[in-house]
């Protein structure tokens, strides 16, 4: 199938993000597409690693596919590494993920990782975040109690018809809110009864930026 121009971008992020990984390691896996590239990258880089620790029950499979040994991240204190895309990026590295509904075991792996890199194509690179509609993870029984704490916020939630969560929860997406100081909003939401995670990740930044764009690969610092 042929790639759109956001996919090359983000398959060569993908391609970039081989390099930073060390031989022999436990590695950290995101969920998405700009994943999946990374993974199809490493293995036909044919680069050796111990295992993973993975964010989603999709990326979990296609690592099996390709005989990667998935560990739990119960067997593990921390990783050396992970790798992961976003939904929009700002330039001090906070992020909106979620996009794909994976963002409370994103968000565990990454607090387990030592190095976390992201990779994204540029149209994810935004001066501020909260132009995507900001994912929460919600027990499904307080659904209706955070989304009137949401609009009193500011936001205006909807319900992901059809999608329920690896942990069996639902997904709202808040549009509208303004997001000045994600670190603050990140702890606001959070203390939600009800929410079990949400996509601002704010606290546990990247703290490296592979960016595709039409001139090549942009590392960020
Ligand atoms: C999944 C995520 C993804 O990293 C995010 O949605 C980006 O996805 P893609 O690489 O397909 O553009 O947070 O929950």
């Amino acid at each position: 199938m042929a790639l759109t121009h956001a996919d090359e971008l983000k398959r060569l992020a993908a391609v970039a993000a081989v390099a930073e990984v060390p031989e022999d390691i436990f590695l950290g896996i995101g969920t998405g597409s700009t994943v999946n590239f990374f993974i199809d990258a490493l293995v036909q880089s044919g680069k050796r690693i111990r295992g993973a620790v993975s964010s989603s029950e999709a990326s979990t499979e296609r690592l099996r596919r390709y005989g990667i040994p998935v560990l739990d991240a119960t067997e593990l204190d921390t990783v050396p590494l992970y790798v992961d895309g976003a939904d929009e990026i700002d330039p001090d590295f906070a992020m909106i993920k979620g996009g794909g509904g994976a963002l409370t075991r994103e968000k565990i792996v990454a607090a387990m990782a030592e190095r976390f890199v992201c990779i994204c194509d540029e149209r994810k690179l935004v001066e501020r975040l909260g132009r995507f509609p900001l994912p929460l993870e919600v027990i499904p029984m307080a659904e209706r109690l955070v989304s009137r704490r949401l609009r009193e916020l500011g936001g205006e939630p909807r319900r992901r018809l059809g999608f329920v969560t690896d942990n069996g929860n639902a997904i709202l997406d808040v549009h509208g809110l303004v997001i000045d100081d994600p670190d603050a909003l990140e702890t606001a939401l959070n203390d939600l009864p009800g929410v079990v995670t949400n996509g601002i990740f704010a606290h546990r930044r990247a703290d490296v930026l592979l960016l595709g764009t039409g001139e090549g690969v942009q590392r960020r610092e």
